[in-house]
């Protein structure tokens, strides 16, 4: 498939990443307003660079265009992409209005386009693997998910002084003027939807805590950088989901089930190891003490956290193992291989290749139109409850879909394989017996 990018600010770089491992992806040129930065990543990456935008949509080689602008600039790229005749991938948030996003999606059908976009988590191994281990029935019938995106205190972060590997700046004050939850909460809604089904009741909370998070104007200086989204599911299962840009960061992903918990430590590691708890008497009795508790080792003897599990390997696992042509630096490798392995590693190519595997296929794709204006509403109503949030009901909703199929029928049932640890099985007549009188 041959793709296009308009804008090439900072995310731009980190799609560039994993490109190493999408060679169906033929990068036929790139645009961006900023004539700077196009040509440091023309010479940076050796792309063909378009004069004008309407010089990329009037290129009959480019089937889809992947829209990297900045959020206020989405709705009109998007639309002119499609009125082109053109396939779109899309950056979150598509629009910030959900009519503008459904009359986006109302053009692409007019048209039989694709419109899609991130987050393309989704597909990563570890939520592939969470997403099996529920519908193997590890945790029993799924009831509630905890999920976190603090993204730590930013205004002792020092972002005006982030750069993208080829020195485009972090766009903190865009950060901070659309808010935490619009750029964020995203990435916890695709996989919650995706497993759980459509959100019948949003009781939401936001506010602005921090009130200088820099020196630089903010238009508007006040949107939310604290959301709280409780959310209940059509299948009974319930949800809260916290963002933030004031509580160090936390980015765990909780599924707790009638029988277990299923949990990750990183929503933005497409290989955040994946942990299986089948609930015991031992493990749940065992955490109400405090050294069991706060020492990690000793709470495995008892089956706190129960057991690693391996990650379903999807077709692209290897794009977040290694990385080429981003930087060529000792220092870049250095700290591409300490971020791959310690903070953060997603393939944001991934969405693009199930996108456009899925057109080759004649298949749907596997994010439905539905569900994505599902996830559009949620976010906005979660990002504009207020300090005097009340139960919302979405005005949008969509058709339940299964995984991927080779997520769906992976040989491997988390259930089944599930060993208690030695000590876990050894001290179940004890727990009984400290128990009693
Ligand atoms: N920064 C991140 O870590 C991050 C991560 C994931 C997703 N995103 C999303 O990616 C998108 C871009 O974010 P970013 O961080 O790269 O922002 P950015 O400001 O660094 O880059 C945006 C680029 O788009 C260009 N641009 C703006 N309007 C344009 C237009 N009309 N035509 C052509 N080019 C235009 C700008 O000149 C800029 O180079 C946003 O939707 C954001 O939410 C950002």
């Amino acid at each position: 498939m041959k793709i296009a990018f308009v804008g090439c600010g900072y995310v731009f770089d980190i799609y560039m990443r994993t490109r190493w491992a999408h060679p169906e992806l033929e990068v036929c040129g790139v645009f961006d307003i900023d004539a700077a930065r196009l040509s440091t990543v023309s010479r940076h990456y050796g792309f063909d660079v378009y004069p004008s935008y309407d010089a990329l949509l009037a290129d009959p080689a480019v089937q889809i265009v992947v829209n990297l602008t900045s959020i206020r600039a989405h709705y009109l790229t998007i639309r002119r992409a499609l009125e082109a005749g053109k396939h779109v991938y899309s950056e979150k948030v598509l629009t910030t209005d959900l009519d503008q996003t459904r009359e986006l999606f109302a053009i692409a059908e007019s048209r039989g386009l694709v419109l899609t976009g991130a987050p393309c988590n989704l597909y990563c191994d570890a939520v592939s693997t969470m997403w099996k281990a529920v519908r193997d029935g590890a945790i029993g019938k799924p009831l509630l998910v905890y999920a976190e995106l603090d993204d730590n205190p930013a205004h002792l972060m020092e972002l005006e002084k982030v750069q993208s590997p080829t020195g485009a700046p972090f766009p903190y004050a865009e950060e901070f003027q659309e808010g935490c939850t619009v750029e964020h909460v995203a990435y916890h809604l695709v996989w919650i939807c995706a497993m759980f089904g459509p959100v019948t009741s949003v009781t939401a909370f936001s506010k602005a805590l921090v009130e200088h998070k820099t020196d630089t104007p903010l238009s508007p200086s006040d949107t939310p950088d604290f959301s709280v989204g409780c959310l209940d599911f059509e299948n009974g299962a319930a949800a809260r989901i916290t963002c933030s840009w004031v509580a160090p960061r936390d980015h765990r992903l909780r599924i707790i089930g009638e029988q277990g918990e299923i949990c990750a430590d990183n929503a933005f590691h497409d290989q955040a190891p994946v942990h299986l708890e089948r609930f015991s008497r031992v493990s749940l009795s065992a955490r109400k003490a405090y050294t069991v508790r706060t020492q990690p080792l000793i709470g495995r003897i008892f089956g706190i956290g129960g057991r690693r599990l391996p990650l379903v390997r999807r077709w692209k696992s290897h794009a977040v193992e290694a990385e080429r042509g981003v930087g060529h630096s000792l220092k870049h490798r250095f700290v591409s291989w300490l971020r791959r392995r310690e903070v953060y590693a997603q393939d944001k190519l991934l969405g693009i290749a199930e996108m456009t595997r899925a057109i080759d296929e004649h298949r749907p794709q596997p994010m439905p139109a539905d569900f994505l204006i599902h996830l559009n509403e949620l976010t906005l109503l979660i990002q504009r409850a207020g300090t005097t949030g009340i139960a919302m009901k979405p005005q949008t909703t969509f058709t339940r879909f299964e995984p991927l199929t080779d997520v769906a029928t992976s040989p491997r049932d988390y259930r089944t394989s599930y060993r208690p640890h030695f000590f876990e099985r050894l001290l179940a007549g004890t727990m009984v017996a400290l128990h009693k009188r």
